[in-house]
């Protein structure tokens, strides 16, 4: 089978190449040149981990290549994958669509035979029906169907998801269209993946109401922690208790200082703007929505209040900057919201991040990044550490003593013990624990 993907971003890049592992002819197209240039000379855009091996197995055997236009390769394509950005519209909320809408003019402009136009960007509901009111527009002789199969895959840990999902969700309308997606999916159909095979709206809206879900769950724990701290209980423990039972779950309940990154803000979002203008708002989701947003704002504060409510010409270390481990991701990003509000309380930053520091640096000013995580902490009145990367979690703490000026630090993640950091000598401040 053969497909082009459009788009060569987190999502677009990993399912071409995915896609290509399981043996299907594909190329990955996108129109920023200097983007296929770099993966034309073999170099991974983005930071994700195995990508760089598969992308170069899959180059390497024939299945996957890579081009700035979708033509030649949509002529003789089964699907193509629209995998642009649905980024938040600026001023309302809801989902800009404009590159989706423009990816479907492309498509219709050039489409040939029977092609499957299937949305794997985020969209909201109703999206799918539109881009094939536009195609038929456009084009009405093109002979194709709409489907939309949301991605489901983290950052991070992108190529396991994608290769051994939870399920796959395919909404569509045609058979045709249907025994197109399920061979596309046979390796994963062959694992007994769950499919579920449904209507174009239902599809769109599963996406939504996953991510909202989740986001909810993380705020959720994210409050209880905050009570722990008043009543003298540990989240973590309280999280274990509830996740134990098999209706709650225990992944996504842990006490953090807010979720970020380039989903859950903007998509609870739409979600929360879709239901508003349907009439039928979703008050959970609304709030927690603001929640989060104070949540995130309010974590500089944690960081000036263990500095004796002072940090001005203090120098404060952070470790971490990505809005998660195993990515360079800083898209909404805590530590955008924390390192200014630092800065304007006076602080002197020195920073370090694993993989981060290039995009971060684009975004952050007046921050001096340090070749290593002591480096950072060299000279230090404190140290917040905001993203939880695996190398963090097991520092030397004689070290991270007698490197910094005071041993004090906030532990966004925790990822250490209080009683041990207390042990060690350190004025230590975590999530939800005393
Ligand atoms: P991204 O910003 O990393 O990449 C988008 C890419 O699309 C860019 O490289 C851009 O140049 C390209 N593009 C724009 N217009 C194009 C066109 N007409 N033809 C071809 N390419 C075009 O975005 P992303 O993080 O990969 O997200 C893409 C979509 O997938 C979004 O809707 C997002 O919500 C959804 N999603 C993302 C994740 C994730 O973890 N990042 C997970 C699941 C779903
Ligand atoms: C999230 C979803 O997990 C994916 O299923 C979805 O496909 C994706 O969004 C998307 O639609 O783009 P991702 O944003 O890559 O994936 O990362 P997550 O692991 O979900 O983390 C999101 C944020 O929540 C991070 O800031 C993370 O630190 C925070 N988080 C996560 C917590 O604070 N606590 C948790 O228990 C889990």
């Amino acid at each position: 089978m053969k497909i082009t993907v459009l788009g060569a971003g987190y999502v677009g890049l990993v399912s071409a190449a995915c896609f290509a592992e399981f043996g299907v002819e594909t190329v990955c197209v996108d129109p920023n040149a200097e983007k296929i240039a770099a993966l034309l000379r073999g170099e991974i855009p983005i930071y994700e981990p195995g990508l760089d091996e598969l992308v170069a197995r899959n180059v390497r055997n024939g299945h996957l290549s890579f081009a700035a236009s979708m033509v030649p390769a949509i002529h003789d394509s089964d699907a193509v994958f629209i995998a642009v950005g649905t980024p938040t519209r600026r001023g309302d909320g809801h989902a800009d669509l404009s590159y989706v809408y423009a990816a479907a003019q492309e498509i219709a402009a050039n489409l040939a035979r029977y092609t499957v136009v299937v949305t794997k960007s985020t969209v909201p509901v109703g999206t799918g029906r539109e881009i094939a009111r536009l195609i038929r527009a456009a084009n009405p002789e093109a002979a194709f169907d709409v489907c939309s199969n949301p991605e489901f895959l983290r950052e991070g840990s992108a190529i396991e998801d994608f290769m051994r999902p939870d399920r796959v969700v395919i909404g569509c309308e045609s058979a045709r269209a249907a025994s197109v997606m399920t061979a596309l999916y046979r390796p994963l159909y062959l694992m007994e993946t769950p499919m579920v095979v449904t209507g174009l709206e239902t599809a769109e809206l599963t996406k939504y109401a996953a991510n909202a879900f989740l986001a909810t769950k993380i705020t959720f724990i994210n409050e209880i922690a905050d009570l722990c701290e008043k009543v003298g209980a540990d989240v973590q423990a309280v999280a274990k208790g509830m996740g134990l039972d098999g209706r709650i779950g225990r992944k996504f309940l842990h006490a953090g200082p807010g979720y970020g990154g380039s989903c859950f803000p903007k998509d609870t979002l739409a979600l929360a703007r879709t239901a508003q203008d349907q009439g039928a708002p979703i008050r959970l989701v609304e709030t927690t929505i603001d929640i989060n947003a104070r949540r995130k704002k309010r974590m500089a504060e944690r960081i000036i209040a263990a500095c004796a409510d002072n940090v001005r010409g203090k120098t404060i270390a952070i470790l971490g900057v990505t809005f998660k481990p195993n990515t360079d991701d800083m898209r909404d990003s805590v530590s955008l919201d924390i390192i200014p509000a630092l800065q304007e309380a006076g602080a002197i930053i020195q920073a370090y991040d694993p993989v981060g520091m290039k995009e971060a640096a684009k975004l952050l000013s007046r921050v001096s990044w340090s070749a290593d995580a002591y480096a950072a902490l060299t000279g230090a009145d404190a140290v917040a550490i905001l993203t939880e990367w695996n190398e963090f979690r097991a520092m030397d703490l004689t070290k991270i003593k007698s490197v910094m000026k005071q041993p004090i630090m906030i532990d966004l993640r925790n990822i250490y013990k209080p009683e041990e950091m207390r042990t060690a000598g350190f004025v230590y401040q975590s999530i939800g624990r005393v």
